[in-house]
């Protein structure tokens, strides 16, 4: 098992909203791709590359269609659809408690940290 990169994507309108206020609206869709990573590959000689896929992951906001407003999905390296991972989900814990801003991890997002700086939006306690 080796390391691996993570790609986050998010709907553009949800990415548009967040530059303005610091947070996620209503209907904003993730996609996180998980890939392994390889090294020592054609010229790279000390950098890390992505490989094949390891899984996919969703974060979907609808405040109308959840209860907790967010919802989880996973999906397999071949899946075409993900399965809702429920309100007491691993995911809804972790995410809920470490979180930087309502439950997604901006705190390791580079771009968006210091919109939420600025904006004042940052969960108390989960950025140093
Ligand atoms: C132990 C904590 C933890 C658990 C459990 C967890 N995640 Fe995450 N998740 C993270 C972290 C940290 C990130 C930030 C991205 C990174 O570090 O690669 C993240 C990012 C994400 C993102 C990108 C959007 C966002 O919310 O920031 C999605 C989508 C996601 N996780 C889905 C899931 C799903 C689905 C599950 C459950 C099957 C899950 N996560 C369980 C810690 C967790």
């Amino acid at each position: 098992m080796g390391e691996r990169f993570d790609n986050v994507f998010v709907t553009p309108q949800g990415y548009k909203a967040f530059l303005a206020t610091g947070t996620w609206p209503d209907k904003t869709m993730f996609i996180m791709e998980v890939r392994w990573s390889a090294s020592k590959g054609s010229i790279n000689k000390v950098g890390h590359y992505q490989e094949g896929l390891v899984g996919m992951e969703a974060h979907v906001k609808d405040e109308s269609r959840f209860p907790g407003k967010w919802e989880f999905f996973g999906f397999s390296s071949t899946a075409q659809t993900g399965k809702p991972q429920g309100a007491k989900s691993s995911c809804q814990t972790c995410h809920a408690t470490n979180g930087a801003v309502d439950n997604t991890f901006v705190q390791f997002y580079p771009t968006l940290l210091p919109v939420a700086k600025a904006k004042g939006t940052l969960k108390p306690g989960v950025v140093n």
